[in-house]
């Protein structure tokens, strides 16, 4: 077999290993940095700003939500709605709503990751 096409599958390996629950459809991505721990101030807070804070703002809090800051966050936490809503299961609001497409299955194992460890600032 030529080089290149291994250089195509070993990725493509890699990926579909990391990700069982990926949908079959979606572009591969990037294997996740699994690597380190997740922490609010690290990884979580710059899911929540760069895909739902226009909606989940102190301001307009849709859905009586905010992700603004660290303790909202952990609120939301605590109401047990979050992973059930990013991670579009029966019976939650999908999230990201309206068009945007969900957040990427790295950042949804990012939150579910980070509320298993106790949800660490
Ligand atoms: C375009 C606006 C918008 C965006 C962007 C958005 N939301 Fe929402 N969200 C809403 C609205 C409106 C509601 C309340 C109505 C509903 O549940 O559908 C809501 C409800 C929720 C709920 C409660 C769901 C339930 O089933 O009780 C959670 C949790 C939530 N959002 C989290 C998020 C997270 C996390 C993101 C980013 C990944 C996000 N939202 C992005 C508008 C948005």
């Amino acid at each position: 077999m030529k080089a290149w096409l291994f250089s195509f599958l070993i990725p493509g390996v890699a990926v579909w290993a990391a990700s069982c629950t990926a949908e079959q459809a979606s572009p591969p991505e990037a294997p996740c940095d699994a690597a380190e721990t997740v922490t609010y101030r690290v990884q979580v807070a710059r899911i929540f700003y760069n895909n739902c804070i226009t909606c989940h703002n102190n301001a307009s809090r849709l859905g009586s939500i905010s992700l603004e800051g660290y303790e909202n966050a952990k609120q939301v936490v605590r109401e047990g709605r979050l992973l059930g809503a990013v991670r579009h299961a029966p019976g939650f609001s999908p999230m990201p709503q309206g068009n945007g497409p969900r957040l990427s299955e790295c950042d949804i194992q990012a939150i579910e990751q980070w509320l298993n460890n106790g949800t660490p600032y």
